[in-house]
């Protein structure tokens, strides 16, 4: 079977980051990579924020992340008055669970595509509490309607107080129809959670669409965000009963003030966060989506077919701008979290290629991300030494 097309780069879209040109850079999932111009509106903040600190944080800072919260929720599809900006996925998560009120017998449902430290979380709430946590299995090779009807009847009405479900799913990188979910659990009257750590700017999915209880994502991953930006959004009923992890000045405020309020921080990544946007939508934000899924798509075959992996066994993502694939690795290769950190060390270090290498269910899988400063001759070099270094053992 033939590869398919890589797609036509995006000049100059490579000298747009500060990236280390010698190394191969094919994991923008875990923690993006933040754009020149980003940096340097950072810079400027920070630069008028030691110029005179207290006149930053007392004149008018407040005002300034509500007019760049608005901004953002609006990229988002999301309710400006319903979101509050936090520092990451996590949490956003945190956040949630917390304020919850989980009493013992209550139940916090997952899957078994989550992420790790969100696994943790949800562990850590339900012990302090006397909740229990429970995860449903999803088989990978599940369609769409398979996934909606395990996770409908993976609830317990009146039971279980929250479903966690992830947009995009991080050790997967399976796309969840995260609407139809929402709609299935709303009809029993469990509340959720999504978590869309990957959805800004890689998926065109608004978050007021999905309809869930809490949504959170990440604008430091593919929106270009300088780290630290995140996005809480909570539906309407819920925003009163939501509370920060820490209590600080802005508590009378309401949702969302009090939860973005977190006492003395650098705020500034919230801020120059905008410049991201401009950043994606000057390249075309179609045209990004489309070319980061396309190359995604072109180094899944690639570095698929290096491994003798034929195209029907490599997973599809369930959506056409999803910009991370996977690859089954050889048997008996990244079986556990450790030996898969391990490799993802080893093919750093030896092939100058960062990569994303997961652990999922004893099975062990290569994660490659597609991003516009990535072209296909990275894919094609990983694809001529990764069978090698895997031999190698
Ligand atoms: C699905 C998912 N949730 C949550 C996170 C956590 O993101 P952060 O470290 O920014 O909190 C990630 C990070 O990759 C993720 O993939």
């Amino acid at each position: 079977m033939t590869v398919p097309q890589p797609p036509e780069p995006i000049p100059g879209a490579r000298l747009l980051f500060s990236l280390d040109p010698s190394v191969s850079h094919l994991n923008h999932g875990s923690f993006g990579a933040v754009p020149i111009a980003v940096q340097r509106a950072q810079q400027r903040l920070r630069d008028e924020m030691e110029a005179n600190p207290l006149r930053f944080f007392t004149q008018g800072l407040v005002d300034r992340i509500t007019h760049t919260r608005r901004h953002l929720a609006t990229f988002l599809g999301a309710d400006p008055d319903g979101t509050a900006l936090v520092g990451n996925a996590t949490t956003g998560v945190a956040v949630v669970l917390q304020s919850l009120g989980l009493r013992p017998g209550d139940e916090v449902v997952t899957t078994d595509h989550g992420y790790g430290a969100v696994a943790f979380s949800v562990e850590r709430e339900c012990r302090r509490t006397g909740a229990v946590s429970r995860t449903v299995p999803v088989p990978l090779t599940a369609t769409d309607e398979e996934v909606v009807e395990i996770i409908r009847a993976g609830l317990r009405p009146g039971r279980t107080k929250l479903l966690i479900v992830d947009q995009l799913t991080s050790p997967t990188a399976r796309l969840f129809p995260t609407a139809a979910i929402v709609g299935v659990a709303r009809e029993q009257g469990v509340p959720v959670l999504v978590d869309g750590a990957h959805a800004p700017g890689m998926l065109p999915i608004t978050v007021a669409s999905i309809g869930a209880d809490f949504w959170v994502g990440n604008l430091h991953k593919w929106a270009y965000a300088p780290r630290g930006t995140a996005a809480l959004v909570v539906a309407e009923p819920w925003r009163e009963r939501i509370q920060p992890l820490v209590v600080s000045w802005e508590q009378d405020s309401g949702f969302p003030t009090r939860v973005e309020w977190q006492a003395t921080l650098d705020y500034t990544p919230w801020l120059a966060a905008p410049v991201g946007l401009f950043t994606l939508r000057s390249l075309g934000l179609d045209r990004v989506r489309a070319h980061n899924a396309a190359l995604a798509a072109y180094g899944q075959r690639v570095v698929g077919d290096a491994l003798g992996v034929a195209p029907a066994d490599l997973p599809e993502p369930g959506g056409p701008t999803v910009a991370m694939r996977l690859i089954p690795l050889p048997a008996g290769l990244a079986t556990t979290m450790d030996a898969a950190q391990a490799l993802r060390a080893r093919i750093a270090e030896r092939l100058a290629a960062e990569v994303q290498v997961a652990s999922w269910k004893g099975q062990g899988w290569l994660r490659l991300c597609g991003q516009v400063y990535n072209t296909p001759d990275e894919y094609d070099r990983l694809a001529v030494r990764l069978p090698t270094l895997l031999a190698l053992g």
